[in-house]
Parts: C-alpha cells; structure tokens; sequence
C-alpha cells in the first residue's frame, strides 16, 4: 500500500469555520470567520461594477486562448497605477491566482533568486503565511506586533528588525492588518522605512485589503511611500475583498527595480517560476479589474462601491463597541473601533471563542480574530450580549 503511511491533519482553521457555520441549523448564528464582506442582507455580493465589467466580456470575448505568463497586461499596467499611484514606470505585475498566489510566487522567487535569505514574519499573522514561506523553503523569523496585551508593539518591532541580517526580507502588510486589525501610523511607517534603509532589508508588503481602511489612496500610502524612497520593493496585491472576487482568483505580484534592465531580469524569473507553479493565471478575474480600471464611469462606480463598504465596516465597528456600553464592556473593546479593516484581535480567549461558538452560534477564529465584516448590524445588540456572557 502506497498512503499506509500518510496520517490525518488538521484542517484549515479559518476555512474550516466556513462549513462549520453553514452546517449550524441556529437560524440567530454569526459569521465571524472568514474573511469575506457582508452586506445588510447578509450576502457577499457581486459589485455592480464587476457585473456590468462581466457582461461586457461575455459579449466581447471571442477566445479563451492562455493568457501569457505574466497575465493580462492592460491588468498589469492598471493594478501598478491603482497601488503605486500614477508614477509607476518602474514597476511591473505578474498576475497570479489571487494574494495567495503572488506570495506563494514571492516566496519562490526569493528561494531561487535570493537564496540563504530568511524572511521575518509579524507575531501574530495570517497563518498562511507562516506555511507559504515555510514551505518553500526559507527561514522564517517573526518580529513582534501585537503582544499579550493586544496593543501595537512598535518598539518590539523596530527592535527586532534593527537585529535581522542585512538583506534579509520583511514581510509587512499594507494596511488593515490580518489578523489583528492594528496599523502602523505613517509616524511609525517612517520609523520601519528608517530601520529597512540601515539593515538593507528587502520588504515584501502585503496588500489584501486596499480601500477597506482609511480609503483606496490613503491605504496605499505606506507602499507608495515604500516605493518613492527604495529602489526595490516586491507587492503582493489582491483583488480579493476590493473587488469582491473572491473565488475568481485575482491577484498580482509587482516587483519595483531600480532601472528598466533590472526589472526585466527579475521578470523573467517570475515568468519562469509562475509556468512551472501554474503555467499561465486565471484570466476572468483580471479581465473584469482591467475592464473596469480602463473605464473612469466604471472605476468611478467600483470606487463608489468600495467606499460604501469600508464605511458599513467603520459603522459596525462602532456599533459594536456603543452596543457594548450597557455591558459596561465598551472601554475594555474600545479597540475595535480604532482598529482597521475587516478583522480585529478582540482580545477574547480561545476558551472563550469555544464559548461563543456553543452557547450563541458566534463564529471566529480560535486566537480571538473577529471578522467585523461579516457581523449583522440590525444585531450587534444580540452579538453584544453574547460576547457579555462569555466575559462574565
Ligand atoms: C482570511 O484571513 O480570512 C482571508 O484572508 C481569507 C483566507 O483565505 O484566509
């Protein structure tokens, strides 16, 4: 027998919650888990801009030849401008199969191309992270973020960066930080920029949640920051939760090089380690972003639409720290009006989750990550008393 020897693992612990919650008959039940956006209606919905975006293709498209290795390039050029800013020139994007995708095709490009170098990892974060660049291979470190008392721990942070080897990378996210919710102010991004220069250190930022923080051009400051004062610079960028993509994909790598030649050595290595990963990208996904950036009534709708969803985020955050007050619990969760995006570190203990979970059908995952995003407005009242009971 050739699997005698292969053993159960665990699943998923943020996936898992998804089948979870649709198996729990609890008609009152919260979704807390993954990270997907809600509307009033409790759906995920298809932006209306992606919609009109997909019916134009459907009538237009008349081929469903591959895509090149590094994608569509009208998708490239926009998604360059749309996370860099207009000023772009010395940029490049390789598309790939959502923000997983490029981190994936990061982590193989800094094992084959940079090799020796370890990558330094926020305590806490996405648990997909630790795995992606694990897996492929590099030393992974962790600087501290969000310590014991779920507060930023800047000074831990630039501490532990001033002592990473030179030239290693440093993966830091964005804007809306997964899983915690806490950002870095631009106060503190001029601090980490300082300490990246000294040590020579390579960042990586993630950027999953563009538009869902403070706005489109606002949350994208810290890279375009990134980008003015260093030669090289490596984005992952995702499509994800802005455009509401979720299952189509739809992502991308950009590499910022310091002259023209230079960005075409590096894309070549991303061309080649992307076609022998998954050959050629999804084309769907990109096709709508790319339709839908080229057009300004079009973009101005997605904008549009992006708006009203990090605003119905901020609303819920607030909602649930006023529905807490008469818990006498609004101070000890004032965080989660401060935080960003659609996750916040609640500051609940795992036993406490498992509480929430068996007693109000709340679901969220085990560390205390809440995705605000998906909690019922009409009900923070009930979600309120819930996270009372559970504190008594
Ligand atoms: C999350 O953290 O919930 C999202 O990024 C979705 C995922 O793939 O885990």
């Amino acid at each position: 027998m050739h699997f005698q020897a292969i053993t159960r693992i665990p699943g998923d612990p943020i996936l898992g919650l998804m089948e979870a919650y649709a198996k729990d008959p609890n008609p009152a039940k919260f979704d807390l888990g993954v990270g997907v956006f809600k509307d009033a209606q409790g759906l995920t919905p298809v932006p209306r801009a992606v919609k009109i975006a997909e019916q134009r293709l459907v009538d237009r498209q008349s081929s469903k030849s591959y895509v090149g290795g590094h994608g569509d390039a009208a998708f490239g050029r926009l998604l360059c401008q749309l996370v860099l800013g207009k000023d772009s020139a010395l940029a490049g994007a390789t598309q790939t199969p959502g923000g997983t995708g490029a981190l994936r095709l990061a982590a193989e490009f800094i094992q084959r191309c940079l090799p020796g170098r370890g990558i330094w990892l926020s305590d806490p974060t996405w648990p997909i992270h630790e795995t992606i660049f694990a897996g492929a291979g590099l030393k992974v470190g962790h600087y501290p973020y969000v310590g014991a008392d779920n507060r930023l721990d800047v000074s831990g942070m630039l501490a532990a960066l001033e002592a990473a080897p030179e030239g290693d990378i440093v993966l830091l996210h964005a804007c809306c930080h997964n899983p915690t919710g806490f950002d870095l102010s631009r106060d503190d991004w001029g601090r980490v920029l300082e300490v990246v220069k000294r040590r020579s250190l390579l960042p990586l930022i993630d950027f999953a949640y563009q538009g869902f923080g403070d706005g489109l051009d606002e949350d994208a400051w810290a890279v375009r920051l990134f980008a003015a004062e260093l030669p090289e610079l490596l984005v992952t960028s995702s499509c994800s939760k802005n455009f509401g993509l979720y299952r189509e994909r739809t992502g991308a790598l950009l590499a910022c090089c310091a002259d023209t030649e230079k960005l075409l050595d590096v894309r070549s290595q991303l061309a080649f380690i992307a076609r022998n990963l998954w050959s050629t990208p999804p084309d769907h996904g990109a096709a709508v972003v790319a339709e839908i950036l080229a057009d300004p009534e079009l973009k101005s709708l997605w904008t549009s639409e992006v708006e009203a969803m990090r605003q119905r985020i901020a609303r819920l955050r607030n909602g649930l720290v006023e529905a807490l007050v008469p818990h006498g619990l609004s101070e000890r969760f004032a965080h989660i009006a401060e935080q960003r995006g659609m996750f916040s570190y609640t500051g609940l203990s795992p036993d406490q989750v498992a509480a929430l979970r068996e007693r109000h059908s709340v679901y969220m995952v085990g560390t205390g990550r809440a995705n605000v995003a998906g909690a019922d407005e009409a009900r923070l009242d009930v979600l309120a008393a819930a996270i009372a009971d559970v504190c008594k």
